[in-house]
C-alpha cells in the first residue's frame, strides 16, 4: 500500500520485483561509488551527531583514527559544516562550497530517512577537495561571462554617438546655416527630419544631434531602412517573442526601439520604409508603446526620433508610397544638407580634415594639395558629396608615390568616380586645370557637364589601368564569393594589399 514513506520514494513504488533489485543495487552502489570517489564521506544522526566517518575524511579535520569522532557535534568534527540543517530541514544542499582552513571542498549532502519519511540522519560527501576539477566548468561559466561583459561594452561604445558639431567642416554660409539648425534640434526632443543627397553628411548630423542632447548618454541606435530586408524589418524595429516566427532566435529578439529607450533612434534611408510598417511606425510615435511579435508584452520606449532620406519624400507622399501622417510627424523640424556643389568654398577645408583623417588612421604621410588639385576637385560636380570627395582622396592617397597631391594624382580617380556617374568629363577638366586655365577654379558642374557633351576623351594610362584593375579584382572576388583571402591567393597578391585596393576603388565585396 502505497504509505508516506512510498510517496517519498517517487514512483518506484509500482517497479516490478525484479526491478525493485535492480534499484536496490542503485542504492547501495550509488553509496560505494561516492564513498570511492569522494575525497570523504560521513553520516551524521537525527542529532547531526557523527555516527560515521570514513578515514580519510577523519585524518583531513585531524583526527588519526576515525573513532575518535564518532559521537560529537558534526561541527566540531568538521567547522562550518551545514549537516545540522539538513537535518532539520529534511532537505538535501545539492551542491555546496564548504570553506576549510586549506582548500575549499565541493560538497553534497543528503537527508536520510526512515520508512515513514522522518529525517534519521544525514550523508556528507566532499566530491572534490579543489576547485581544480570544477576549473573547466568554471573556465568555461568564466569566458562565458567575459564575453558578455565585452559585448556588452562594445556594443555601448557603439551605441555612442561617433561624430560631434566639431566634425562636421565647413564654414560656407551653407554649412552654418545647417549647424545652426543641428544645434537648436539638440535643444529639443520633437522629431528631426534630415534630407540630402546621399554623401552630404546626414548620418554625421543625427550622431552630432544626439550628441548635443539631452540622450547623449544613452544610445543611438541605428536602423538603416534600405539595408534590411522588409520582411525583417518589422522584427529589426519591434523584436520578437521566442519562436514568434519561422528562423526565429530560439531566444527571441530585442527590437531597436527597445534597445534605444531613454536614447535617440536614427532612421536612416527612411524613404524606403514600406508603407504598411510606416503605419506601425506612426503608431509607435503616437502611443509610444508596442508588443514584440508574438509576445503579449507591452513594451514602452522612450525615444527620439531622428530621420534621413536621400529620397524626395514630399514627392513619395504624392505619389502615394510615404504616409502623408507620417511625414507630418516627422516633418516637425527639417534640416537640408545642402550638395557640395552649392558650398564649393568647404571644399579645401574638408580636402584638409579628410587628409588629416586618412593619415592619422594609419597611413602615414602628411598630404598637401597642389594648386591644380584644388582647382580639380572644385571643378567636379561631385554627385557623391562629401563621401564621394573622401573616397577619391582616399583612392589618390594609396596609390600615389608622392605627399604632394597634384591634379594629375587625382585625375583617374576622378574619372572613375564620374564614369560610374555616367560622365567621362573628369579627365577633361582635368587637363584645363591642369593646362592651367584661369577659369577653371571657378568651373563647376557645368563646366564638367559641358565637357561629358564633348566626343568621348581618350582616357590616360593610369585611367584605363585603374578602370582594368577595379574590374580584375571585383571578378576575382566574385570568383571567390567575396573571400578576399582567397582571391589575393588566386591572383597572387599580398592580402593586405588587395584589401589596401579594395577600399581604394571601393569596391563591393
Ligand atoms: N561636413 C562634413 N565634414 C566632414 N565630413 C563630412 C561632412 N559631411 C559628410 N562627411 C563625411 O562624408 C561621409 C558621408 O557622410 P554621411 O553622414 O554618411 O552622409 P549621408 O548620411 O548624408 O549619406 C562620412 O565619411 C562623413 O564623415
Ligand atoms: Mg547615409
Amino acid at each position: 500500500m502505497p504509505g508516506d514513506a512510498d510517496s517519498m520514494m517517487n514512483d518506484w513504488a509500482g517497479l516490478p520485483a525484479t526491478y525493485g533489485d535492480v534499484l536496490r543495487r542503485a542504492m547501495d552502489s550509488l553509496f560505494r561509488t561516492f564513498e570511492n570517489f569522494s575525497e570523504g564521506t560521513f553520516i551524521v544522526d537525527a542529532d547531526a551527531r557523527v555516527v560515521w566517518i570514513n578515514k580519510r575524511y577523519a585524518a583531513r579535520f585531524g583526527f588519526a583514527d576515525p573513532q575518535q569522532a564518532i559521537g560529537l557535534d558534526c561541527e566540531t568534527v568538521i567547522p562550518n559544516s551545514l549537516m545540522r540543517e539538513v537535518v532539520n530541514t529534511g532537505k538535501p544542499i545539492l551542491l555546496d562550497i564548504l570553506e576549510t582552513d586549506r582548500e575549499p571542498l565541493v560538497v553534497t549532502r543528503l537527508p536520510l530517512k526512515d520508512d515513514a519519511g522522518t529525517t534519521i540522519g544525514a550523508v556528507g560527501f566532499a566530491l572534490f577537495d579543489e576547485l581544480k576539477a570544477l576549473t573547466p566548468l568554471f573556465s568555461h561559466y568564466s569566458r562565458v561571462q567575459q564575453e558578455l561583459i565585452a559585448t556588452r561594452q562594445s556594443l555601448a561604445q557603439a551605441r555612442r554617438a561617433k561624430y560631434t558639431f566639431a566634425s562636421f567642416v565647413g564654414t560656407s554660409p551653407a554649412s552654418l546655416e545647417v549647424k545652426r539648425q543641428a544645434r537648436r534640434a539638440a535643444q529639443v526632443d520633437s522629431p528631426v527630419l534630415l534630407l540630402g543627397e546621399t554623401g552630404t553628411g546626414k548620418e554625421l548630423l543625427a550622431h552630432a544631434i544626439h550628441g548635443a542632447s539631452s540622450r547623449a548618454d544613452k544610445p543611438l541606435v541605428t536602423v538603416n531602412v534600405a539595408a534590411i530586408p522588409d520582411t525583417l524589418l518589422e522584427v529589426e524595429f519591434f523584436g520578437a517573442a521566442p519562436g514568434a516566427y519561422t528562423g526565429a532566435d530560439r531566444k527571441g529578439r530585442v527590437g531597436k526601439f527597445e534597445l534605444a529607450d531613454g536614447g535617440t533612434l536614427f532612421l536612416d534611408e527612411i524613404g524606403d520604409m514600406p508603407l504598411a510598417l510606416q503605419g506601425k511606425l506612426l503608431r509607435v510615435l503616437q502611443d509610444r508603446e508596442f508588443e514584440p511579435l508574438g509576445s503579449n508584452r507591452i513594451v514602452r520606449a522612450d525615444v527620439r526620433i531622428i530621420a534621413a532620406t536621400s529620397a524626395d519624400l514630399p514627392a513619395l507622399v504624392t505619389a502615394g508610397r510615404f504616409r502623408a501622417d507620417l511625414f507630418y510627424r516627422l516633418n516637425v523640424l527639417t534640416i537640408h544638407a545642402p550638395p557640395l556643389r552649392e558650398r564649393l568654398s568647404d571644399i579645401e577645408s574638408l580636402a584638409y580634415a579628410i587628409l588629416e583623417d586618412l593619415s592619422t588612421a594609419g597611413r602615414g604621410g602628411h598630404f598637401e594639395l597642389q594648386e591644380d588639385a584644388l582647382r580639380l576637385l572644385c571643378s567636379h560636380a561631385w554627385p557623391g558629396n562629401v563621401r564621394e570627395l573622401r573616397n577619391t582622396l582616399e583612392r589618390a592617397v594609396m596609390l600615389s608615390d608622392s605627399e604632394r597631391i597634384d591634379a594629375r594624382a587625382l585625375a583617374p580617380f576622378i574619372a572613375v568616380a564620374g564614369a560610374s556617374h555616367g560622365a567621362s568629363a573628369a579627365p577633361a577638366a582635368a587637363a584645363n586645370v591642369a593646362a592651367g586655365g584661369r577659369d577653371a577654379a571657378a568651373a563647376t558642374a557645368t563646366a564638367t557637364a559641358a565637357a561629358a557633351a564633348e566626343a568621348p576623351a581618350q582616357p590616360s594610362w593610369a585611367d584605363a589601368m585603374a578602370t582594368f584593375e577595379k574590374r580584375f579584382l571585383g571578378e576575382a572576388l566574385e570568383a571567390c564569393d567575396g573571400h578576399v583571402a582567397a582571391a589575393a591567393a588566386r591572383i597572387g597578391m599580398g592580402r593586405a594589399t588587395l584589401y589596401k585596393k579594395i577600399a581604394a576603388y571601393g569596391i563591393e565585396v
